[in-house]
């Protein structure tokens, strides 16, 4: 066995993100160093690092997949010209125009009965769940029919073991078949007046998309906007749960910009939305790592967030730490669903405060496992204000 091969094989005794709550292993692996070999894979840990791959495209390629990933999997030119044509869909203003929609949707989703419910028990992620499909249904003008496939759907890929093949195949072909559902209808009637619509008839490549590109575009949307939302909620919730000072603060009122720095600032401490994959296209040395051409690099977000390099107690919630979040990723491929999400997060969080006091329960939440983090329940106890 090679030098290097006995490193690899000491880290993975050390460190396996496999079934592991990722910032346990990452908390620790990045003591050591930067950047690391994670399973036998070159994993991005620090937080300089992180956004040193994410900003340089070049050496580090996002076209990881051999599945079309719209506009994910793309770099250069195509990239950009995809990713301009997405980002017409998810403007200032278009998000806030859905402002209103998304603040109904969140005081519906958290009403139980009337003054005379005092206190309710509730999970954090099915609520998130079902708030997320609601508003994402709502965006995209999809019907309302669709809403229990929806949330039975986030439920089984939040389920979803990486290693069970057939099931994982399984969540993405009944995902592909809700998208084709929505899309073949509006294909064949040019009335229909939606956001899925004004997509399926987009020209501004210079032609029309194909099938597999509107799919693949929504798969892309409509994925971030499910898990990753149920997810971040279920963070956002379990951290108000444990800071009553903050429920305050935002039951006092604050600005939009406090408010997004707070929820920025749960995320940032415990990134559910762990990695992205990038390819080296040339042999590069990375904080002292030289990584070969070809070989994958992940940029593991939730560690880079948590780097005591910049951030010099990692657990300590301080919205100022705002400019350094990478909740979002960095570089060309930043989430253009950023504010979107904000305005979701926003509206479910204000709804939440406004009316109920957020307690933990005895049973505790329950963390998920890589490739997942944050929890997969969190349950809560509301009393009414
Ligand atoms: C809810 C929480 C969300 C989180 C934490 C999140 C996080 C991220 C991150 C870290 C990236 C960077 C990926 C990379 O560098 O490879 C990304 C990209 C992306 N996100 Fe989000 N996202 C969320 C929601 C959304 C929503 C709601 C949408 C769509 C409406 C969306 C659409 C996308 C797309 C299309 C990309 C790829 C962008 C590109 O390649 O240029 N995301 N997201």
């Amino acid at each position: 066995m090679s030098e290097e091969e006995m490193r690899d094989e000491n880290l993975r005794d050390d460190y396996s993100l496999q079934g592991a709550e990722p910032r346990a292993v990452t908390d620790k692996a990045r003591r050591q160093g930067p950047v690391a070999r994670l399973d036998g894979t070159w994993t991005v840990l620090g937080h300089a690092e992180a956004q040193a791959v994410a900003r340089n495209p070049q050496v580090f390629s996002s076209a990881v997949s051999r599945f079309l990933q719209l506009p994910n999997g793309l770099d250069g030119l195509e990239h950009w010209q995809f990713r301009s044509l997405i980002d017409r869909y998810l403007t200032p203003t278009i998000v806030a125009e859905l402002n209103p929609m998304f603040i109904d949707i969140a005081s519906e989703t958290l009403r139980w009965g009337e003054e005379d419910v005092v206190t309710h028990q509730a999970d954090a992620i099915e609520l998130g769940a079902t708030f997320s499909v609601r508003a994402m249904t709502g965006w995209l003008g999809w019907p309302q029919e669709l809403e229990e496939r929806l949330v039975a759907w986030v439920r089984s890929n939040n389920a979803a073991s990486p290693e069970d093949l057939a099931q994982t195949t399984a969540v993405a072909e009944e995902f592909d078949e809700i998208i084709r559902e929505v899309v073949e209808p509006r294909l064949a009637d040019e009335s229909i007046q939606d956001v899925t619509a004004r997509l399926v008839h987009d020209t501004s490549l210079g032609r029309r998309l194909e099938f597999g590109e509107i799919v693949s575009i929504l798969r892309n949307w409509t994925g971030g906007d499910l898990s990753s939302m149920a997810l971040c909620i279920g963070v956002v919730v379990q951290g108000l749960a444990e800071n009553p000072a903050v429920q305050e603060r935002i039951h006092g009122g604050v600005s939009d910009l406090e408010l997004e720095a707070m929820i920025d600032e749960f995320l940032r401490m415990d990134s559910p939305f762990v990695s992205n994959r990038r390819v080296a296209t040339c042999p590069v040395t990375l904080a002292g790592q030289d990584i070969g051409e070809g070989e994958q690099v992940n940029i593991n977000w939730t560690s880079a967030n948590r780097d005591e390099r910049a951030f010099s107690d990692p657990d300590a919630f301080e919205p100022y730490h705002l400019a350094r979040n990478l909740v979002w990723g960095a570089g060309p491929h930043e989430c253009p669903g950023r504010d979107l999400s904000m305005a979701e997060l926003r509206a479910f969080t204000r709804a939440l405060v406004q009316t109920w006091v957020v307690t933990p329960t005895v049973a505790g939440a329950v963390r998920a496992t890589y490739p997942l983090g944050g929890y997969i329940s969190v349950p809560v106890e509301l009393t009414r204000r």
